[in-house]
């Protein structure tokens, strides 16, 4: 087990790290002083899997509990189910100190958060995150949201966890194809921050795509650091925590061009790819660093082409994206394996160039 500690004054919490640390919820808890009663938000699919032994946990553990379910998908993270979850916690008389359990992926952990931050105005959040995307990115940091009409993530709060406990083993029922989608963020560090990491990626690769414990406990923890460390240095996104968006800005207007048919994981995966096409032509990193980079991303089972969408849409797409500052279009561009710039200057020539080079 790994615990990583996330240094911000007052809101400071613990992230640990481990197969079968759903367990020690109880434990937990109460080192926070939460003893009475608690609420699970879920979906039924991972209720199924986890929920209802952790709910068994908790009341064996003496807590009063309610365990709430949101179907699966992007679309119930939403403004619709955060009001029914205000009223079924309303109905379990759930009060400022109750906490409120995230456990799934991504989707429940913004979902719940924004919920936690909003709720009486705040009550504590407990993070138990189950899909590798969630462990490394969505369960750290403090960002919580839901998706509004047009606007994707823009409705929402910085508001942190208590805790946040990655049960691994958890990992192991996830699909391959949500593995690999995860990975794309878990490369993404190698590259922003860490070189050694990112050789501990390439000589492991075959092992985390089938989840080994062993080799998936490590390369989370290490990702884990490299996010918790960003955030201490920029809680509220002001400037360096920009740096985690390398190949997002490519990625997120592929994502949003292809209606969201592409994965968020895959946008990235060439996002990055096309983020280290343009550091390569303003010569900020070598072509024999690019091509680890795209031999990385391909041997994890990610694309390195733009399918068959249109540039100009996806030019228009960055244009819009809530990345953006003051008009122009930020760039996270690698200088090397393991370190970044932020970089606001690049030409939509050059952009255009490397979108249609994406696209061959
Ligand atoms: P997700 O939450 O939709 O989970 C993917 C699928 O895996 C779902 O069908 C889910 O039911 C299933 N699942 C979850 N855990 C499982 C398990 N252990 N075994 C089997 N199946 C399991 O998607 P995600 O990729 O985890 O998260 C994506 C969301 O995260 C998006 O909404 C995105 O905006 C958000 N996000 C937030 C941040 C942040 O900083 N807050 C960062 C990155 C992404
Ligand atoms: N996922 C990007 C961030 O937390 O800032």
């Amino acid at each position: 087990m790994q615990n990583i500690k996330v240094n911000l004054s007052r809101n400071s919490y613990m992230i640990k790290i481990g197969a079968g640390i759903l367990d020690q919820i109880d434990d937990s808890l109460r080192s926070l002083g939460m003893r009475n009663k608690a609420v699970i938000v879920t979906n039924p699919l991972v209720k199924n899997l986890y929920g209802d032994g952790l709910n068994t946990h908790l009341m064996k553990a003496g807590l009063e509990t309610t365990v709430l379910e949101v179907p699966d998908g992007e679309e119930y993270k939403s403004l619709e189910q955060t009001g029914r979850l205000f009223d079924r916690m309303s109905e379990f008389g759930a009060e400022r100190s109750t906490p409120v359990i995230a456990l799934g992926g991504g989707v429940i952990g913004d979902l719940t958060g924004f919920v936690a931050a909003t709720y009486m105005r705040g009550i504590p959040l407990i993070q138990l995150p189950t899909t590798l995307l969630a462990q490394v990115d969505s369960s750290i940091g403090g960002k919580t949201a839901v998706n509004h009409g047009k606007l994707k993530n823009m409705i929402g709060a910085f508001y942190q966890p208590k805790i946040v406990l990655a049960d691994i083993s958890t990992l192991k029922t996830l699909s391959e194809a949500e593995v690999v989608n995860g990975l794309a963020e878990v490369i993404k560090y190698g590259i922003i921050s860490d070189r050694g990491l990112f050789q501990l990626i390439e000589d492991n690769i075959e092992k985390l795509k089938l989840t080994h414990m062993d080799v998936t406990e490590e390369v989370v923890a290490r990702c884990v650091d490299v996010k918790a460390r960003v955030v201490e240095k920029d809680e509220r996104d002001e400037g360096w925590r920009n740096i985690l968006n390398y190949g997002h800005t490519i990625g997120h207007a592929v994502e949003t061009v292809s209606d969201f048919k592409i994965k968020h994981g895959h946008g990235v995966a060439i996002g990055m790819v096309g983020a280290g096409m343009i550091a390569q032509r303003v010569g900020l990193l070598s072509a024999f660093e690019l091509e680890r980079i795209r031999s990385l991303i391909i041997v994890a089972g990610l694309p390195i082409k733009i399918p068959d969408l249109d540039i100009e849409q996806i030019m228009q797409a960055m244009r819009h994206d809530k990345k953006k500052i003051e008009g122009k279009i930020r760039f996270i561009l690698p200088r090397n394996i393991g370190e970044v710039l932020i970089r606001d200057d690049i030409s939509t020539i050059l952009v255009q160039e490397v979108l249609r080079d994406l696209g061959k």
